[in-house]
């Protein structure tokens, strides 16, 4: 099988790597891929959303399978790009339809899809500047702290959480007159809920669906979850309370009713869905979907994956998902980011990376890197994932850490404490 991937992070990496070990694998490029990716099949310079570029590759390159890594090419529509054109239609798309992906596209949507399929989430209400007023009271009958949400896709940064009613106020005010561009003209006030957080996820064909294994990410940029929000500073798998009764609870309560509810709606969707959840006493609430995997969550979730990703994309593609095997491996996998000095605020660009091939016993998944004159040099905030596999989390943790310290770059940072609270964990 040819296989177009797209996406250029540390997940589209672990993508390539999982892709380049299947038995039904022919040729595997990447657009526009990495160093990393260029470790596992061919970098092709397409951008993700330049759908007429990728079908003129498609074509020229018998692509049989197009595997979308981020989020935005789905929301744009290349789902349904390829269903509808007689040159593409007959390449299998992993991934869900534009309406399908208005699950993670739109806050607004995404919670009114829960909420007619009693789907367990935060209490919310969505406003515009039309009906301001009605926010401002929607607010007073909560209790603080205030979650607010841009409706739209807003680069991750789209979700305030303010700790008094005045901030609150402002924030709505400032939301709906364009703080997040065309993103936030519907803000969804919600609920805030207690607990702790974890990502679950599945690949659907659209009637069955494979459980994938859980991971916890690491938002903040330091120790001890403090300071600003980043795009995710490390993961661990398994999460130990994901047990099978919470698991059970969040299959029935949650994955089935959503895959139900896309069936029973027509909303064409083959490809993944991740369950960004909250564990508030046992119970599980949806906090939000994403139409793709998470990031650097694949980056723990697919070294433990036991299966050939491959053949499990056919069964999505033809939808006979139900009939493809998928284990877990019971070793757990660490995912520590080593990212460049100042991110998520402006950090330097082309600093040379050393030591990766001193590394022996983890996996170096690249994220933000480019080759200039033969050299390795960091070119986004998050640099590399570095993940471990272990019988135990300690362990992985042990090895994760161990390799971190045989690589070096001008101002790398990463976090000391990647799976403490887990081990530490009590109901
Ligand atoms: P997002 O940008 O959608 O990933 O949301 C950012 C983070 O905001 C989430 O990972 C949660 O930590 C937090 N969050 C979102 N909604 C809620 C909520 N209703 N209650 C508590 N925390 C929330
Ligand atoms: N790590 C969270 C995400 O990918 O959205």
């Amino acid at each position: 099988m040819n296989v177009l991937l797209l996406g250029s992070g540390g997940r589209e990496h672990a993508f390539a790597w999982k892709i380049a070990q299947s038995k039904k694998l022919k040729n595997l490029y990447i657009a526009p891929g990495n160093p990393g990716t260029a470790l596992s099949g061919k970098n092709i310079n397409i951008s993700v959303n330049n759908f007429d570029e990728i079908k003129k590759f498609c074509i020229k390159s018998d692509i049989n399978m197009l595997v979308v890594g981020p989020e935005e090419p789905l929301v744009n529509g290349i789902y349904d790009f390829f269903a509808n054109d007689a040159q593409l239609k007959n390449i299998a798309v992993i991934g869900a339809s534009a309406i399908g992906a208005m699950l993670e596209g739109s806050k607004d949507f995404a919670k009114e899809f829960m909420h007619r399929y009693n789907i367990p989430t935060a209490r919310y209400k969505t406003f515009t500047n039309e009906n301001i007023a009605q926010g401002f009271e929607f607010l007073a009958r909560l209790e603080a702290p205030y979650v607010l949400k841009a409706d739209g896709l807003a680069a991750g940064k789209g979700v305030i959480i303010c700790d008094n009613m005045e901030d609150a106020k402002t924030t709505l005010v400032e939301m709906l007159d364009g703080k997040f561009g065309a993103a936030s003209q519907k803000v969804v006030v919600e609920e805030f809920l207690r607990g702790i957080e974890v990502s679950m996820f599945v690949l659907t064909d659209g009637i069955s669906y494979k459980l994938l294994p859980e991971a916890k990410d690491y938002k903040r940029i330091c120790d001890g979850d403090k300071g600003a929000n980043t795009g995710g500073m490390g993961a661990v798998s398994p999460v130990s309370f994901v047990d099978d009764a919470f698991k059970q609870k969040v299959c029935s309560r949650i994955i089935e009713p959503t895959v139900a509810g896309l069936q029973a709606e027509k909303i064409n969707y083959q490809g993944f869905i991740f369950f960004g959840l909250m564990n508030s006493g046992g119970e599980p609430y949806v906090i939000e979907y994403n139409v793709r995997m998470g990031d650097p969550e694949t980056e723990a979730v697919l070294p433990r994956l036991d299966a050939d990703l491959l053949d499990l994309f056919e069964g999505v593609a033809s939808k006979t998902l139900d009939s493809k095997t998928c284990n877990t491996a019971a070793q757990a996998a660490v995912t520590v980011i080593c990212a460049s000095g100042g991110y998520p605020d402006a950090y330097s660009k082309g600093i040379e990376i050393f030591g990766m091939e001193n590394v022996t016993d983890s996996i170096v998944f690249q994220a933000g890197t480019a080759v200039c004159n033969n050299r390795l040099q960091t070119s986004g905030g998050r640099v590399l994932a570095v993940t471990a596999l272990a019988d135990t989390i300690e362990n992985a943790l042990k090895k994760s850490y161990s390799s971190i310290s045989k690589i070096k770059f001008n101002g790398m940072y990463f976090r000391k404490d990647i799976g403490q609270d887990i081990l530490n964990y009590r109901t």
